[in-house]
């Protein structure tokens, strides 16, 4: 399970797509418990069909406070700031509470049975939905009801659980695979946490990012920004002031690129710089979003 919780926030919003139906009460009857609930703490075994397990652990609390701890992220809402820390890179971002921080960060596909404590109106959920008898499943009384998503293409058969009438865990497709949701434990509670446990302490050594900044850059990305804009001057042939941007090697061995460094890479000095070596020279500035490319292609250590 590579892809982020937030990337697959995609299929998960065709299955809260909007469309008014009538629920099975078993239906409603989990939505309404969640929606009067004040808190909500679960941790998820989120089991790829012939994949590999991860856990994901989820806490809710009124009024807007969230946080979703998965293996690759942690996504937290302390009322005032949505923060999410990529564990691998230890690095975080931050950006203000937008109108519906809570529903978009608690609807993403992995998470979205439980998206009713945040979901208003759950009633326009989906197209349809289908409970079957109860049944056992790892153990637990559950009713599986099948739900059809507004567009009519995708299911998913949510189980709730008959002795606390909630999600106990779903079945859905996401990003083209299988998965099965199962809550090794749930508790919905009836008072609200202190905020204080939605805090975001940032992990030792780990860096702040711009939300903004651009996205993750490799030399295929970096390599197209300097064949449209550094040739013919910088190739093998011509090689302007030594400098060779026409491969890979050519160009990461040059002594104007200092690897995770971009501010003192004579290359990324030059794209900013105002008159002189100014580069691409005779030509105007680079767009910001193509300097902040190359800037992060040096800094994140010049990917292939
Ligand atoms: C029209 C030709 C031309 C284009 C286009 C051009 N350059 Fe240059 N570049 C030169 C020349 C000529 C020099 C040598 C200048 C000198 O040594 O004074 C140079 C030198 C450089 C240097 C070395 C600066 C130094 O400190 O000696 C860097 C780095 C550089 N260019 C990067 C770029 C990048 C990156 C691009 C594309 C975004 C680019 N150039 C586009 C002509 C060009």
């Amino acid at each position: 399970m590579k892809k982020s919780l937030i990337a697959l926030a995609a299929s998960a919003a065709v299955l809260a797509f909007a469309v008014q139906t009538q629920l099975p009460p078993v239906l409603q009857g989990h939505a309404t418990k969640l929606k009067d609930a004040q808190t909500l703490k679960a941790k998820l075994q989120v089991d790829e069909v012939g994949g590999s397990r991860t856990i994901v652990e989820i806490t809710y609390s009124r009024p807007n406070f969230f946080k979703v701890d998965g293996p690759t992220q942690l996504v937290l809402g302390d009322g005032a700031n949505v923060t999410v820390l990529e564990k691998g890179k230890n690095s975080y971002s931050q950006t203000a509470y937008g109108t519906d921080a809570t529903t978009k960060s608690t609807g993403t596909a992995l998470v979205w049975a439980w998206a009713s404590f945040y979901q208003l109106d759950t009633t326009k959920l989906f197209k349809a939905a289908k409970p079957s008898p109860a049944t056992k499943l790892r153990g637990v009384e559950v009713t599986p009801v099948e739900v059809t998503a507004a567009d009519g293409k995708s299911t998913a058969t949510v189980y709730i659980e008959t002795k606390t009438g909630v999600a106990r865990g779903f079945q859905t497709k996401a990003d083209g695979k299988d998965y099965i949701v199962w809550a090794e434990t749930i508790e919905v509670g009836t008072a609200a946490m202190p905020p204080t446990a939605f805090s975001f302490v940032a992990p030792a050594g780990s860096t702040k990012v711009d939300p903004n900044a651009a996205p993750e850059a490799n030399w295929a990305t970096v390599s197209t920004i300097f064949t449209q804009n550094c040739m013919p001057c910088h190739s093998a042939q011509i090689r302007s002031g030594t400098l060779d941007l026409s491969s890979y090697a050519a160009a990461t061995s040059s002594r104007f690129i200092v690897k995770g460094d971009a501010k003192t890479s004579a290359l990324a000095l030059s794209l900013r710089a105002v008159g002189g070596k100014r580069m691409p020279q005779g030509r105007p500035p680079l767009p910001e979003a193509k300097i902040k490319s190359i800037e992060s292609w040096i800094n994140d250590g010049l990917k292939q």
